[in-house]
């Protein structure tokens, strides 16, 4: 009898889950598996045979095993199968990728010419590599004046091409390309040769501004700038006028704001946010315009120092390291 069910299990077909369910139950069913029911037909045989045909069943069993495992070896996918076949449906779908977010310092210059823009000023840029001419000479500085010296610039060329080291030499550029008045704001990289420390990096950012028409005056500077420490830090912000030094600019001036710091015994400081003032009669004079006829402001802020004051940043390198945890705070 077991070599007939041999011959059986070898001719079933098993091409479904359910055929080899079926298959299953047939010879392995528990209750009235036909395998399981010879095993139990044993000990009705004469005590000589048993083995012999225990032995047989057995065999017979593994056949059908062997079946089945085949059939489920079949099914299982293959290295080579396509993606979807091996995909896990129980794994936890994928998380869309996190956006992005702008940089501090792209939203703080958003944020300065936002609010110029509204003024009625324009954007005007200019190159990062500059010549001395423009980066120097036609704003007033002397031959010999300190900023020149390699310490703080770096030269391409010797004495004639330079990394610019402010956005001033755009006010010489827009002043060349086209007659006053002229209302822009300048936004750039600009480069210092300077040791890198908590609070300056050999790159930064600023902004400059240029006005001028007929008639301009400093009120005129000290409203439009008022109007953006307000924009900027809020109504309540303290700003200071402090008179400075440019050689571009006469009268010149800085302006702090007041930084409130509780930990401080004044409870606070005040920090320089911009430098600015009256364009020099020089400065028109070099770019072929009357000195008489032509009045104007100029300023130029530091980006970084506004960011830094706006979002409690410390060391201004952290605007640089590009580390994902600083950067996913904006
Ligand atoms: N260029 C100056 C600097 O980098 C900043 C500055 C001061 C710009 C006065 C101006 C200005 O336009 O009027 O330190």
């Amino acid at each position: 009898m077991p070599d007939d069910i041999l011959k059986d299990i070898e001719s079933e077909i098993i091409d479904s889950t359910e055929a080899a369910e079926a298959f299953r139950v047939k010879y392995l069913g528990r209750k009235s598996g036909k395998i399981t029911g010879m095993f139990k037909q044993i000990p009705e045989v004469p005590p000589q045979e048993r083995k012999a045909l225990g032995q047989r069943i057995n065999q017979a069993k593994q056949r059908a095993e062997a079946r089945l495992a085949a059939f489920e070896a079949s099914r299982a996918p293959r290295d080579d199968a396509p993606h979807a076949a091996r995909m896990d449906r129980t794994l936890p779908g994928r998380l869309p990728a996190p956006p992005g977010s702008l940089h501090p310092l792209t939203h703080t210059l958003h944020d300065i010419a936002q609010v110029f823009e509204g003024f009625g000023f324009s954007i005007a840029t200019g190159p990062e590599i500059e010549t001395e001419w423009h980066n120097f000479t036609a704003l007033n500085f002397p031959a010999d004046h300190p900023a020149r010296d390699m310490q703080d610039t770096f030269f391409l060329e010797p004495d004639r091409v330079l990394l610019r080291t402010h956005t001033s030499p755009v006010q010489i550029r827009a002043l060349v390309a086209e007659p006053p008045p002229v209302r822009i704001i300048v936004p750039g990289r600009v480069y210092r040769n300077e040791a890198v420390s908590y609070k300056s990096y050999c790159l930064f950012h600023q902004v400059e501004g240029l006005y001028v028409d007929e008639g301009v005056s400093f009120a005129d500077l000290k409203q439009a700038l008022r109007l953006f420490v307000q924009a900027m830090f809020g109504d309540d912000a303290r700003m200071r006028f402090r008179p400075s030094f440019f050689p571009f600019t006469e009268p010149s001036a800085e302006v702090d704001i007041w930084w409130a710091d509780e930990t401080l015994p004044q409870k606070g400081r005040w920090l320089e946010i911009l430098g600015c003032g009256m364009v020099d009669p020089n400065v028109f004079a070099s770019v072929d315009l009357d000195p008489e006829r032509w009045t104007g402001y100029a300023f130029g802020m530091g980006v970084e120092r506004i960011a830094m004051l706006r979002y409690g940043i410390r060391d201004i390198r952290a605007f640089y390291e590009n580390d994902i945890r600083f950067l996913e705070q904006f």
